[in-house]
């Protein structure tokens, strides 16, 4: 009993040891001041010097980072004792916009899965509106916990894309798709890539997918093929597209058929050619296939027209890679009435904007995302555009995306279309 009463003080003490320095620092100097020119002046000596240092911005602010890491080490430790979890170390602190990130360090017997399953419960503790938990890929013990104590996406306004005026795109190039927490802008590189975008109505799934077709558009290399199960979403593009299936299973199918037609033939060119893949330097196309309410095709009455155009998106999503084909698909609530899991496990990047329910965001980004801190349900409804994007570093990445409204989009499509016929026309071609 004693001995746990010694062992908690000497603990408390040490998780308080830089407060206690900085104090012991002070009571010494003032002591070896005093003895040269009595305790008084020694007190104002003191003062007067740290009053010296904080006036150093510089100082302030190492001060005021080192004193926060440790209060937030010292509630961490309180908060996994409370939950009764196996020691998991806190580290280094940082603060960003959402709140802090800190660097944990399981110890022998414990993990990181302990962290993520008490999640709420650490919360609580904290009094921080989430704990997100990211392990380390090379190392089981270590991660990072983001403490989650504000929204930095909350008021910001919608922010232009800044690609709008650009003469001139690559699809090969990175697209910027939005902020993230940081205020980075967050990209998405779409060759040799699938993409999935889903969320409740109005959560700014079109405007997504705009982007992505907008940067197709203005890439004159590129064969840009539409389905809009609404036609008004992606039909200011269809001046640059190459084809456009509107609200009709018939001519979505038509368009697909046409479109596995060519890829069909660009395996047969790669095969001349001795190529495995399309590159960026051979100048072979790439064909970008946004489809917008994808829902509407694969809920069609007709079960058999259904399954036809299900089997050839599910066929170019699974063979379109390596030929320089790019699906691009939005819809509402991709579970598995809707879309078959065969077709929807095939999309390798992920877009969640807000959705109702944490259950849906798992169906968008995959299985377990939501209980990790990674949940588009947590989003306001208010925050249209705001989602989390699983990309490239595999982790989903909450942003808040760029917009483009109806003008920039007009003026937009109209100059992408400009500069397609001004290429065709140097090039002599003619559209097929
Ligand atoms: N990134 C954004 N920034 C600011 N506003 C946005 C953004 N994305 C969408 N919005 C706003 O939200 C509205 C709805 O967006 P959008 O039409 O893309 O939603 P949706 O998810 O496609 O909806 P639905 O399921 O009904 O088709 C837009 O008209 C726009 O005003
Ligand atoms: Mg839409």
């Amino acid at each position: 009993m004693w001995l746990r009463l010694l062992g908690g003080l000497v603990g408390a003490l040490w998780r308080s040891r830089l407060e206690l320095t900085l104090v012991g620092a002070i009571v010494v100097v003032q002591r070896v001041l005093a003895g040269l020119v009595g305790a008084a002046a020694a007190w104002g000596l003191v003062l007067g010097l740290v009053a010296v240092v904080l006036a150093v911005p510089r100082a302030r602010g190492w001060l005021r980072t080192a004193l926060r890491a440790a209060r937030v080490r010292r509630k961490w430790w309180a908060a996994w004792t409370d939950c009764g979890l196996p020691r998991v170390r806190a580290g280094r602190v940082t603060s960003i916009p959402a709140g802090e990130l800190v660097r944990v360090r399981a110890s022998r017997g414990s993990s990181l899965g302990h962290v993520e399953h008490r999640a709420e419960e650490l919360a609580v503790c904290l009094q921080v509106r989430e704990v997100r938990v990211t392990r380390d890929r090379e190392n089981a013990a270590t991660g990072t916990v983001t403490l989650v104590r504000r929204d930095p996406l909350a008021g910001v306004a919608s922010v232009r894309w800044p690609q709008r005026d650009a003469a001139e795109l690559s699809l090969w190039e990175p697209i910027p798709m939005g902020v993230n927490e940081l205020g980075a802008t967050v990209s998405v590189a779409l060759p040799e890539r699938n993409v999935l975008l889903g969320g409740e109505p109005g959560a700014g799934k079109s405007a997504a997918l705009s982007l992505l077709v907008a940067t197709a558009a203005l890439d004159p290399s590129t064969r840009v093929w539409l389905l809009d199960g609404k036609l008004v979403e992606l039909s200011v593009w269809a001046p640059c597209a190459q084809r456009l299936a509107g609200p009709d299973i018939d001519e979505a199918i038509e368009l697909l058929r046409e479109l596995r037609g060519e890829m069909e033939q660009r395996y047969r060119e790669l095969l001349l050619r001795g190529q495995r893949k399309v590159a960026r330097e051979d100048g072979l196309p790439l064909n970008l296939v946004a489809c917008d309410e994808l829902a509407f095709y694969l809920g069609h009455e007709d079960r058999r027209k259904q399954k036809e155009f299900a089997e050839l998106l599910r066929d170019l999503v699974a063979r379109g890679r390596a030929a320089g084909v790019i699906v691009c698909a939005a819809t509402q609530k991709p579970a598995a009435d809707v879309v078959p899991s065969a077709l929807r496990d095939l999309f390798g990047f992920r877009l969640a904007l807000r959705c109702n329910t944490p259950q849906a965001s798992d169906t968008i980004l995959g299985q377990g995302w939501a209980s990790l801190g990674h949940d588009a349900a947590t989003i306001a409804p208010v925050q249209r555009g705001v989602g989390l994007l699983l990309a490239e570093d595999g982790l989903p990445v909450r942003m808040r995306g760029f917009h483009l409204d109806d003008a920039d989009a007009d003026e937009l499509a109209a100059r992408a279309a400009a500069l397609r016929a001004d290429v065709w026309l140097s090039n002599g071609e003619t559209r097929s």
